[in-house]
């Protein structure tokens, strides 16, 4: 909304002053932990008048208004956009991304954070990412690229195990098996490529050598000139205690992440960072929005292990709580490309944040229990699956919420953010005990 403020001169005639955009409408794509912390800390402004959650969730639906449409759904997202005058909007999730969401939202006027659907390749074809790692030399596993399955089966009867198998496109986090036997090897490429359990996302295959290393997910801010990385952050995949179990969308997350020392920020930056930004320009794919760097910090310097076109899930749920500065200032100077003309303060404080999913998660799990978040400690909740019926929350989702405590050190956020998932109940609540363990013995080595 564009406001104006009438003053009268001395002869009684009004003048008005241009004031900008004072009060903003803000659409919010997406319904996880991660939007509701970028809703929460998007609140703190003062111009936004009015947030919209497409979808959100039951959780959300305390900070914004949730409205039904899902985020595939870009005919109905944009359609919606323009009906309600948004003034900004935030394309959170990786699939909307992917296939145009922002490029169609610019089509109508409307001012975007998120890349466009050229930049968006970047994670949505591993085949383009690694492609673009090896042509412009930035650090990451050696690898080769398969469309043909015969090839994949035989190349993998004699490659070095343990190897990584990934579906080139987007599979909900699950297109990645680390084969450790040759038999588990096949069986990942024949479930890829011939029985589509990843659909079109296995048409082709890569393979790549295995990393060792601690892990760093480095979120950054860029318009495609400057990149301004955030406070590193470590997330926790597996669903059990010790890193066993399956695979999930991330049980917990701390920041920031002491393996990432000053030395080893300055060198992401000359090889990964800059680098990355550089070759999407040369592509003519440049990327603004926010840029992830998933890192592996190995004995021959820091590789990428992946990109993701977004914000990651749950790191955001630990980076922007430490964020001092304005978020929805710095998402417009991405979009206008004046990224370096703003401050990006985090605070020396440090976050850890616990997710507490349903039992039997990544699986089958119960849902529909009730929720009991006290009110004193709901600033610290992010909801990820849950809905509101009959003016109760219940869980809906394997990841129900993520709760998030922030403290001058890292044990301490950590005891805290305990604290607090002790406080919240639902039936089946399933958590790992041991988020920031790793991380506390790097600090006390
Ligand atoms: P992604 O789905 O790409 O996030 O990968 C899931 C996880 O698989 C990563 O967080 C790593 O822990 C692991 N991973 C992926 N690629 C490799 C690799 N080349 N070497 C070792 N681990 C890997
Ligand atoms: N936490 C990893 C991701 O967002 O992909």
């Amino acid at each position: 909304m564009v406001c104006f403020t009438a003053y009268s001169d001395r002869n009684g005639y009004a003048i008005y002053f241009f004031q900008g955009e004072l009060f903003m409408r803000i659409m919010v794509v997406g319904g996880g932990g991660r939007e509701h912390a970028i809703i929460k800390k998007l609140k703190e402004n003062k111009k936004v008048e009015k947030i919209y959650a497409l979808p959100g969730n039951g959780g959300i639906a305390k900070d914004a208004e949730c409205v039904d449409i899902q985020a595939k759904d870009i005919d109905a997202i944009t359609a919606f956009a323009v009906e309600n005058s948004i003034d900004y909007a935030v394309v959170a999730p990786d699939d909307p991304l992917v296939l145009g969401c922002v490029d169609r939202l610019v089509e109508k006027g409307i001012p975007c954070f998120g890349p466009d659907a050229a930049a968006a390749v970047i994670e949505g074809s591993k085949v383009f990412s690694k492609n673009l790692m090896k042509k412009y030399g930035i650090p990451t596993a050696a690898y080769e690229v398969f469309d043909d399955m015969q090839d994949a089966l035989e190349y993998v009867k004699s490659c070095p195990l343990p190897t990584v198998i990934k579906a080139d496109g987007l599979a909900l986090g699950k297109g990645v098996v680390i084969a450790q036997t040759r038999n588990e090897a096949l069986t990942a490429i024949v479930n890829a490529m011939q029985n589509k359990v990843f659909g079109d996302s296995g048409n082709q295959v890569v393979i790549e050598e295995f990393l060792e290393g601690p892990e760093v997910s480095v979120l950054s801010f860029t318009d495609g000139k400057t990149v301004v990385p955030m406070i590193s952050s470590m997330d926790h995949k597996r669903a059990g205690d010790g890193d066993t179990g399956l695979n999930t969308g991330g049980m917990g997350t701390i920041a920031p992440n002491p393996y990432y020392t000053d030395e080893i920020a300055a060198e992401c930056m000359e090889k990964i960072f800059l680098p990355t930004i550089e070759a999407m320009n040369r592509e003519g794919r440049t990327f603004k929005g926010c840029l992830y760097f998933g890192l592996m910090l190995t004995k021959d310097g820091p590789k990428v292990i992946e990109y993701n076109c977004r914000f990651g899930d749950p790191e955001t749920q630990v980076v922007l709580p430490l964020l001092e500065s304005d978020l929805l200032e710095i998402m417009q100077a991405v979009t206008e490309e004046r990224l370096g003309e703003v401050e990006v303060r985090f605070s020396g404080s440090s976050a850890c944040c616990v997710i507490l999913a349903s039992d039997g998660y990544p699986q089958s799990y119960d849902k529909g229990f009730e929720l009991v978040i006290p009110e004193d400690i709901s600033d610290s909740v992010y909801v990820a699956g849950a809905k509101l019926q009959d003016g109760r929350l219940l869980t809906n989702g394997g990841r129900v919420l993520g709760v998030t405590a922030v403290a001058s050190t890292l044990p301490e956020a950590v005891s805290c953010a305990y604290s607090l998932a002790d406080r919240i109940s639902f039936d089946n609540k399933y958590y790992r005990h041991d988020i920031g363990a790793r991380a506390l013995r790097a600090l006390e080595a």
